[in-house]
C-alpha cells in the first residue's frame, strides 16, 4: 500500500514502505546513490546501496522529475547525516524495488532557482509542482471549504447563476460571446451575478451565496485578473448592520481557523469622507501611521498663492503630512518624492524640516517659510504636533489631485521608512460612499453599481446628485479592498429615478434592465448583500505579491493565457457560422 513521502516517521524503522512521486534531486556519493523523492506532502530520501548492482544500474537512469514507485525498508539515519531542514530528515529508505513509471524531459527551469514570470505561466503545471504554490492553492481550498461550512450553517443556500447572460454593469467592459442561433446577437459574461442574486431575493430564497467566477475586461494590475472569483452573498429583510455582522463572523472564523489570528469582533468603521480626509483614499492601509491634516483654514489669508488659492476654493484642499524623524531626509530623497507627487499633477512638494522648536521660526528649515507670516508656520507645526527632527510635507490643489498624490506619498513613505508592520492585520469598513462619480464631462457614473440604494434622498428637492450618499460599504484589509456591497433599491420607481439621474433614456433603461424592473414590481423584499474578492483575500492571507500566485491558471497583464495561448484566432468557417467578420483574421495569423 502507498505511503505519502513525508508521512514516514522514525517509528516505522525496519518496516517496508512503498512510495510514489517525482525525483527531486539525485546525487552519487562514491557508488551510493541518493535520490530525493517528492510528492505533494514533501520529500523523503531514497538510498541505493552498491551491493545491489541491478537496482543501482536502474537507479542510475533516474533524472530530475522522473515519476517512480519505490519500495524499501525505513532506516534511521546516523546522527551526522540527519537533515533538520526535512520533515523526514531523521530517516531514509533503503530501496529494494524500483519502477520507473514515466520519464521526463529536462525541465525548462530548475525548481531550485528563481524562474522568469513568462516561463512560470507558460509551464504553469510544472510551476505548480513547487511546494509554495501547492501550499497556496491548498490554503485556498481550505478557505472555500470553511466558507461553505460557515454559510450553510447560517442558513445560506448555494445557487448557481448563468455564465452566458446579459450585461451586468460593474464599471468594466464586458467579455462578449456571439450567439450562433441568433446571428448578430451576443451574450455577455457576468461582471458579477448582481442582478440574478437580487432576482433570487424576489423569489424568496432569503439568504443566497455562491463562489463564482466573474469576468471583467479592464486594465490589469497585481490585484486584478480578467476572470476572478467572488464569494457572492445576498440577504433579504436586512440592514447594513446585519450584512456587516455576518461578514465579521465569517472573516473572524477564517482568520482564527486558518491563520490562528484573532481580529476585532467588530471591525472599525470610517465614512468615505473621513477616509478621504485622513488618508486621501477610500482603502487606507491602517498599518501605516501617517495621516493627512487639513491646514486650509490656517493659510487661506496668506500671500503664498500656491496654498491660499486652493484653501479658498470649493473642491480644493491644502494638507500637511507629518513624517516623524523625517528631518534627516536628503535633498535627493525629497526630489524623488517630488517626482512621485508630480505624476499625479502636483507642481511641487513644499516641506518644512523641524530642527529645534525652542528656537521658534529660526529652528525650522524650509524653502517656503519666507512666504508666510511666521506665526502661521508655527500654528501649522502646532496643529500637526511636530517635534524636533520631524519633517512636514504639504499638498495643495484640487481634492482629487491632493488626495491621489498625498496618498501615494503616504504609501511610499510607509514602505521606504519601514513604518508598516508586515505581520499586522488592519481591517476596516468604509461606509457612506457617494452615489455617483462626476466625470470631467459632467456625466455621472455609479460609484458602486446602479442598483445601490441612496441614503435618504428627496428626489424632488435635492437636485445635486453628486452630493447624494449611498448605502454602500467596502471592507478594506491592509490597504486592499477585499469586499464591497450595499443595500439595494427594491422599489421600481426609485430604480427608474436612479437610471434617469445617470442619464439613461427611459426606453433604453427599460430595454436594458426589463427583467430587473419587472421583478421589482412583483413584491420585491428589501434586500442587500456583499461580494468578497476571494483571490485578493487569499493573496493577502498567504502574503503573496500578486493574485496570480493564488490562481491555478492565471492570465498575464495583457489578459492572455500563456499556457494555452488563448485568446487565439479561429478558422473563418467558425466565424461565418457566427455571422462575424474579423478584420484581423488574415490567413497568416490563423492558427
Ligand atoms: P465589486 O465590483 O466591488 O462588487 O467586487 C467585489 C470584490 O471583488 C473583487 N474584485 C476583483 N478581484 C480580482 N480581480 C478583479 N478584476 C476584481 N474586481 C473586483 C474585489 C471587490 O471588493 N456585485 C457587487 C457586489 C455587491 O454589491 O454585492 C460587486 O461585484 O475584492
Ligand atoms: P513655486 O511657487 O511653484 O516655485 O513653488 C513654491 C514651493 O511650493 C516649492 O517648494 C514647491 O515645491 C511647492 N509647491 C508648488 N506647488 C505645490 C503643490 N501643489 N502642493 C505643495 N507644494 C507645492
Amino acid at each position: 500500500m502507498r505511503t505519502f513521502c513525508s508521512h514516514i516517521t522514525i517509528t516505522q524503522t525496519d518496516t517496508t514502505v512503498t512510495i510514489n512521486g517525482w525525483v527531486d534531486r539525485h546525487r552519487d556519493h562514491g557508488g551510493i546513490l541518493f535520490v530525493d523523492c517528492r510528492d505533494h506532502t514533501g520529500i523523503v530520501q531514497l538510498v541505493f546501496p552498491p551491493e545491489q548492482p541491478d537496482l543501482l544500474q536502474q537507479a542510475n537512469e533516474l533524472r530530475s522529475e522522473f515519476v517512480i514507485q519505490a519500495s524499501g525498508v525505513v532506516k534511521q539515519r546516523s546522527p551526522d547525516t540527519i537533515n533538520p531542514a526535512l520533515q523526514t530528515g531523521d530517516i531514509e529508505i533503503q530501496v529494494t524495488d524500483l519502477t520507473i513509471l514515466n520519464r521526463s524531459n529536462p525541465l525548462p527551469f530548475s525548481h531550485h532557482e528563481p524562474i522568469r514570470e513568462h516561463t512560470k505561466l507558460q509551464y504553469r503545471y510544472l510551476h505548480l509542482r513547487r511546494s509554495d504554490m501547492q501550499q497556496k492553492l491548498r490554503f485556498r481550498a481550505k478557505l472555500t471549504s470553511l466558507i461553505r461550512l460557515e454559510l450553510s450553517n447560517q442558513g445560506f443556500v448555494d445557487i448557481e447563476t448563468p455564465v452566458l447572460t446579459r450585461s451586468t454593469p460593474e464599471g468594466a467592459r464586458d467579455y462578449l460571446v456571439p450567439s450562433r442561433t441568433q446571428p448578430g446577437h451576443f451574450f455577455a459574461l457576468p461582471q458579477s451575478p448582481q442582478i440574478f442574486k437580487q432576482l433570487l431575493m424576489v423569489s424568496g430564497f432569503d439568504r443566497y451565496y455562491q463562489i463564482v467566477k466573474c469576468f471583467r475586461d479592464e486594465d490589469l494590475r497585481a490585484d486584478r485578473q480578467p476572470e476572478f472569483t467572488q464569494l457572492d452573498v445576498e440577504m433579504s429583510f436586512v440592514s447594513e448592520a446585519d450584512i456587516q455582522d455576518m461578514t465579521e463572523r465569517l472573516i473572524n472564523r477564517l482568520f482564527q481557523e486558518l491563520l490562528d489570528v484573532t481580529l476585532p469582533k467588530q471591525f472599525p468603521r470610517l465614512t468615505y469622507a473621513e477616509a478621504m480626509n485622513q488618508y486621501g483614499c477610500d482603502k487606507p492601509d491602517l498599518r501605516n501611521p501617517l495621516t493627512l491634516v487639513d491646514i486650509g483654514h490656517l493659510v487661506k489669508d496668506e500671500s503664498f498663492e500656491v496654498f491660499a488659492k486652493p484653501a479658498k476654493l470649493d473642491g480644493h484642499r491644502v494638507v500637511a503630512l507629518k513624517v516623524p524623524s523625517g528631518g534627516s531626509m536628503s535633498r535627493k530623497q525629497i526630489d524623488d518624492y517630488t517626482k512621485l507627487v508630480g505624476k499625479y499633477g502636483a507642481k511641487g512638494l513644499a516641506y518644512i524640516k523641524v530642527t529645534n522648536l525652542d528656537m521658534g521660526i529660526d529652528g525650522l528649515k524650509s524653502p517656503i517659510i519666507k512666504f508666510f507670516n511666521p506665526q502661521t508656520i508655527l500654528n501649522i507645526c502646532q496643529l500637526v504636533q511636530a517635534q524636533d527632527h520631524d519633517l512636514v510635507f504639504f499638498g495643495a490643489g484640487s481634492n482629487s489631485m491632493v488626495n491621489q498624490s498625498m496618498s501615494a506619498l503616504r504609501d511610499q513613505l510607509g514602505l521606504d521608512l519601514s513604518l508598516i508592520d508586515q505581520q499586522a492585520w488592519k481591517i476596516l469598513w468604509v461606509t457612506d460612499f457617494p452615489m455617483f462619480d462626476k466625470q470631467t464631462d459632467g456625466q455621472l457614473t455609479p460609484m458602486h453599481h446602479p442598483f445601490t440604494a441612496p441614503k435618504q434622498v428627496d428626489f424632488d428637492q435635492d437636485k445635486q446628485p453628486e452630493n447624494w450618499l449611498s448605502r454602500a460599504y467596502d471592507l478594506v484589509l491592509n490597504g486592499s479592498e477585499i469586499a464591497g456591497g450595499s443595500i439595494r433599491i427594491h422599489d421600481r420607481s426609485m430604480q427608474m429615478n436612479i437610471f434617469d439621474t445617470l442619464g439613461f433614456e427611459e426606453e433604453a433603461a427599460i430595454n436594458e434592465f426589463q427583467h430587473l424592473l419587472d421583478a421589482l414590481s412583483y413584491g420585491a423584499p428589501p434586500h442587500g448583500g456583499i461580494a468578497f474578492g476571494i483571490d485578493r483575500l487569499v493573496m493577502l492571507m498567504t502574503q503573496s505579491d500578486s493574485i496570480r500566485d493564488v490562481i491555478a491558471f492565471p492570465k498575464t497583464q495583457s489578459a492572455a493565457c500563456l499556457l494555452t495561448r488563448a485568446p487565439a484566432t479561429v478558422p473563418n468557417e467558425q466565424l461565418e457560422e457566427l455571422a462575424i467578420q474579423s478584420h484581423s483574421n488574415t490567413p497568416e495569423n490563423q492558427e
